[in-house]
């Protein structure tokens, strides 16, 4: 069992810490936030998951993780040392490494007093040639150690889903190791000894663009599934998860991630299109592709709204209440949550929103000011004109008529085709994607 180094404790670098710490490492979880250090050491994450706390605690109980801020103490001890920190976009759409460059360059003062080989990995999202570019110069630097001699480095990227966060890290559907030099990989490899995943290994390179070309090749699959349910709405008649079923009894194409909605949200896909398709164009390739899986999805809002209106003419002056405000139901993220640009486009019509989200609405506050939000469904929809489904809170399923009966005008718009349809008897239901 090795002794790792997690820096940044937010979504993945918790996730994991406590993953390796259950599994027997000992990890110590490092971050230059000491108000999230102190929750973590009382057992309480910073963030809502399912498990989660319950796993950090046990694994608190067994030390076999602790957390600090000292990042330098964390790394100087470690033989593995992985990097989740964040890596925000910039305005037009490239990622912003200043964070992860900072914490290289702390790590290397931390590696300067370690007297035996370590190994760097990044996990965090990173455009081709960044962990070689600038974590590799930044920890040079700052440790005085030169890469492939006196330490390693990989790129181990996570494939984490919110939700499902711990069990995506414990029990992943493949490992990919992208690595300096074999001796790097080794280390690498040892620390995930006791997991049967499917294993990769490429260059540094390789590895980062998997992380990107996967979370753009599912984005694209949702973009797909919501161009179809659009056309399904234009030809009429048409339902598409039908339509997605019929397809996806295809090997070659799969039925999952063909839910259509109103666009995908969430800290990571959005940001990393943008930013894929930034890093193209910085290297003078315009990704059309990518534009459009965009560009659909900042339209795919509005066709919530469209709907509405078909159904009562101009919003102006009418109470539009949204269920679901995180970017997904099981979630209290609103992260490019697309019930933001559903809200904004609602108000500049000058509609009243009113919001409920069974966790999120806190947040969502935060980010729409102008949006009410309801403590519950009943009453989000009390005298409300239109009722717009945004996110797959399972709970909407179990709605019934009788839960619309305090509306002013029972108009419904199933923007996440969730709610049970033979239920809705009085109710003027429109669907999205038939
Ligand atoms: C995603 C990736 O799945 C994960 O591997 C990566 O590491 C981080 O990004 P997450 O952001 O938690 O995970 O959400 P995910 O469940 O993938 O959904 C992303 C968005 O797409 C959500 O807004 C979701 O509602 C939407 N979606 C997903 C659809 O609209 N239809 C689908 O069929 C699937």
């Amino acid at each position: 069992m090795s002794r790792l180094c997690v820096v940044g404790t937010g979504h993945v670098g918790l996730v994991y810490g406590v993953a390796f710490a259950l599994a027997g490492h000992s990890v110590v979880g490092v971050d230059v936030n000491a108000t999230a250090i102190r929750t973590l050491q009382k057992g309480k994450p910073t963030f809502f998951e399912p498990g989660l706390e319950a796993a950090l605690k046990r694994a608190l109980k067994s030390k076999k993780v602790t957390f600090s801020e000292d990042i330098r103490a964390g790394a100087r001890d470690a033989a593995v040392v992985f990097l989740c920190v964040g890596t925000p976009s910039r305005p037009d759409g490239s990622i912003n490494t200043s964070y992860l460059k900072d914490a290289a360059a702390t790590v290397g003062e931390g590696m300067r007093a370690a007297s035996r080989y370590q190994v760097i990995a990044v996990k965090s999202t990173v455009i081709p040639g960044t962990t070689e570019g600038v974590v590799r110069p930044a920890l040079e630097k700052a440790s005085g150690k030169a890469a492939g001699q006196h330490f390693g480095l990989c790129v181990n990227p996570e494939f984490l889903r919110e939700g499902s966060a711990l069990e995506d890290a414990t029990k992943p559907d493949r490992i990919v190791i992208g690595a300096l030099d074999s001796r790097s990989a080794r280390a690498l490899r040892a620390v995930y000894r006791g997991q049967r995943s499917p294993r990769l290994a490429t260059d540094l390179r390789t590895s980062e663009m998997i992380k990107y070309a996967t979370n753009a090749f599912l984005a694209t699959k949702v973009s797909f599934a919501n161009e179809l349910a659009n056309l399904c709405d234009a030809f009429g008649g048409i339902n598409v998860d039908a339509v997605v079923e019929g397809m996806g009894l295809d090997p070659r194409i799969n039925p999952r991630f063909l839910k259509a909605g109103l666009g995908f949200g969430g800290s990571c896909f959005p940001k990393d299109v943008r930013a894929l398709a930034a890093a193209g164009r910085a290297r003078g390739y315009e990704s059309r592709l990518l534009r459009s899986v965009l560009e659909l999805n900042d339209r795919q809002p509005l066709r919530a709204i469209e709907l509405a209106e078909q159904a009562v003419g101009s919003l102006a002056g009418k109470r539009v209440a949204i269920l679901g405000l995180s970017f997904k139901g099981g979630s209290d993220d609103v992260r490019e949550s697309r019930a933001i640009p559903l809200a904004k486009a609602l108000l500049e019509r000058g509609a009243t929103v009113v919001g409920h989200d069974p966790e999120a609405n806190g947040a969502f506050r935060t980010e729409v000011p102008a949006v009410e939000t309801a403590p519950d469904v009943k009453s989000a929809l009390a005298r409300a004109d239109v009722c717009i489904v945004h996110n797959d809170w399972p709970q909407w399923r179990a709605l019934k008529a009788a839960d619309f009966s305090g509306m002013n005008r029972k108009v419904v718009v199933d923007g996440r085709r969730i709610l049970n349809r033979s239920a809705m008897k009085g109710v003027t239901l429109f669907v999205l994607g038939g």
